[in-house]
């Protein structure tokens, strides 16, 4: 398995690739876990060559301690990629490479998609996700990118800026893979203690509820309900729920049957954040 740190190196692993190759890239901040691992099995099955990037990215983080607790295990990334293929590339640049001196954040114009949710609570979260996502696809130059869709809002935005960049990739989201308990797997809940990673169920089996509840019910009840039945539990935190269209991530005012939505939650336990989210017709 290649193993490259530098532009330099990459470059010349890219150009060892046939012109005709596809590539897909599967851009991560490592801690690498089996969500992680269906976008790099869905990647190897579109493509000829597949490069994973491991990159905990500092300009995403509004919360110094959130970047500085950011779980580091590049020896368990790497085992578990060559379970899955020996194929890969992995690309894990240092910040100075990737930032040489300055580690600035480039501004976007996503156009709202980024002032609600997740951008309403972390400010400017998503200029850095779009500064390193942008910076990445211009160094690869994939044929597909791979993201998970537990990141919905991330995966929109995205769409947005390869749109908006004019980068010539295919954006490819992939579903949520979820823990057999049905939280969804993020390398955040490692820092759960072990009765908190079951508890955190809660987030999904009241999301389906939510689901069932939308097909007869207006969206304002539906979050009602789920406000209530995390008002009952003081070890789950909800920040915010949002009901949206599933493109423009704009609040439902009226159902329109022809429109697709989504329910979004997060959620604070044990001092740590947890998002999630559904499809909900
Ligand atoms: O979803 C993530 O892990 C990160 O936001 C990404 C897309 C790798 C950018 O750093």
């Amino acid at each position: 398995m290649e193993f490259i740190q530098t532009k330099e190196a990459l470059a010349s692993l890219l150009s060892s690739f046939k012109k005709s190759d596809s590539l897909g890239l599967v851009p991560t901040m490592g801690a690498l876990h089996q969500g992680h691992m269906a976008l790099v099995k869905k990647a190897l099955s579109e493509n000829d060559a597949v490069i994973v990037s491991i990159f905990v990215n500092p300009t995403q983080f509004n919360n110094k301690e959130d970047l500085e607790k950011y779980p580091q295990t590049i020896a368990a990334d790497m085992a578990l990629l060559k379970e899955v293929s020996k194929e890969i590339c992995v690309f894990a640049p240092t910040v100075e490479e990737i930032y040489a001196e300055k580690v600035e954040t480039k501004r976007y114009d996503f156009e709202g998609l980024d002032k609600v949710m997740e951008g309403a609570f972390r400010d400017d979260h998503f200029n850095g996700v779009g500064t390193i996502v942008e910076a990445l696809l211009r160094l690869v130059k994939p044929d597909s990118a791979y993201f998970g869709e537990k990141d919905f809002q991330q995966l929109q935005i995205i769409k947005k800026l390869v749109a908006l960049e004019k980068i010539p990739v295919q954006v490819i989201g992939c579903p949520i893979v979820r823990e057999p308990s049905g939280l969804a797997m993020s390398s955040r809940n490692e820092r759960l203690s072990k009765a908190m990673r079951q508890e955190a169920a809660f987030i999904y089996k009241t999301l389906r509820i939510a689901k069932n509840k939308f097909s007869t019910q207006s969206a304002q009840k539906v979050i009602t309900w789920i406000e209530n039945q995390f008002e009952k539990r003081s070890d789950l935190v909800l920040e915010y729920i949002a009901i949206t269209d599933t493109d423009t991530l704009t609040p439902v005012l009226q159902k329109d049957k022809n429109l697709k939505y989504r329910a979004f939650v997060a959620v604070y336990t044990e001092n740590i954040r947890l998002i999630d989210n559904i499809a909900l017709n």
